[in-house]
């Protein structure tokens, strides 16, 4: 099978994170994000990958290019201007034409068996399979109503408060028929949430639920992100960075330089080249990028530092994120939950 990533948004709930870099590669735990999704789809036997694309596909051509080095064909088909969920599908069509596609939102985290949702589709040959999981809040999602045989009855997306009758929402993971994309204006910015699943559903045509207990998260915001990283810590995921794994859970990169009486306790990622200075500590559920500096008495704790940030000495993190290169001055405590984008100083 052949599969579409949607890697379009702006990704403007994860500002400042992304205002210099796609969603879709943000750094999680020392890999771009997409090798997640990569790996997911390599697990079903997955070889040839359509990222469709809105927003500045150079950068992510420039991580992945022809996928080669994932062990993957990776096909790219662009967008002029962005033309929605559905209108990103239309677009990507020419690449998986006449088959049935497995289709990703390319900002989800999630181990739905794909193997058996496949199986689940195959039986039950429907147009459209949807992939579904309950939250607590599920006011910031498309909400799925399903019949007593699974099948979807309504799509609701993003639903005022007084909207909502059920925990069940759209995962973001999708297995369609090749007739699918017949349902999709060419050309135009169309929804695959508010236009092309209500317009299959008044057609009658049968859409399956497959309801998944099991992980799921949405990175798109700061808070997101950071969590999704002590979850993999957690042993949700693997950690795909290419580190040496430490027996105290540290997961170390090459050429670190640790100073005296500093302290480090996993689990934790500690990227290529970073300096951690004389009694400075990395404690649990911190990730840090390449070439980061911890000066002296300095703690990291919960958070995560992108490549090349600068931490003074004396400096207390704690669940915080901060973007390439950025400087936090002697003596600073950052409040929890700060975020800082690219080149910042604080
Ligand atoms: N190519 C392309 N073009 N991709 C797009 C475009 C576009 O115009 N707009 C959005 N995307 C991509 C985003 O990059 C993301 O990977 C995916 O489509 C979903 O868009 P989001 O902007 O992240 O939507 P959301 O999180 O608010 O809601 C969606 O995901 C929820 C699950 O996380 C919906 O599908 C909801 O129904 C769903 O519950
Ligand atoms: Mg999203």
């Amino acid at each position: 099978m052949k599969a579409i990533i949607l890697v379009g948004g702006q990704g403007s709930r994860m500002r400042p994170l992304t205002s210099h870099l796609p969603k879709n590669i943000v750094p999680v735990c020392g890999v771009p994000f997409l090798t997640y999704q990569i790996e997911y789809l390599k697990s079903v036997g997955v070889k040839e990958i359509v990222f469709s694309i809105g927003y500045r596909p150079e950068d992510i051509r420039a991580v992945y290019g022809d996928g080669r080095r994932h062990g993957v064909k990776i096909h790219y088909a662009l967008e002029k201007a962005p033309l929605g969920t559905a209108g990103a599908l239309k677009n990507s069509e020419k690449f998986v034409k006449g088959s049935p596609v497995i289709v990703l939102n390319g900002d989800i985290l999630t181990d739905i068996p794909l193997a058996k949702m496949i199986n689940f589709h195959k039986k039950n040959k429907d147009v459209a399979t949807l992939g579904l999981v309950r939250v607590e809040d599920p006011t910031a999602y498309g909400l799925v109503l399903l019949d007593k045989k699974n099948y979807v009855t309504k799509f609701l997306e993003k639903p005022a408060a007084d909207e909502i009758v059920t925990d069940t929402i759209n995962a973001g993971v999708y297995l369609f028929e090749p007739e699918v994309f017949d349902y999709i204006p060419a050309g135009q910015n169309y929804s695959a949430e508010r236009g092309l699943f209500p317009s299959l559903l008044k057609d009658k045509k049968n859409m399956g639920g497959y309801v998944w207990e099991g992980y799921w998260q949405d990175i798109g915001t700061p808070w997101k992100y950071l969590t999704t990283h002590w979850d993999i810590l957690n042993g949700a995921f693997p950690v795909y960075a290419e580190h040496t794994s430490l027996s105290n859970k540290v997961y170390m990169g090459k050429g670190v330089k640790i100073g005296k009486g500093a302290l480090l306790k996993g689990p934790a990622i500690i990227g290529d080249g970073c300096v951690i200075a004389e009694g400075a500590r990395v404690l649990p559920y911190s990730v840090l990028g390449k070439g980061c500096v911890i000066e002296k008495n300095s703690s990291v704790t919960r958070s995560v530092l992108w490549d090349g940030v600068s931490v003074g000495s004396h400096v207390q993190l704690e669940e915080v994120v901060l973007g390439r290169h950025c400087k936090v001055l002697d003596f600073t405590k950052l409040a929890k939950g700060s975020v800082l984008g690219d080149h910042a100083k604080a």
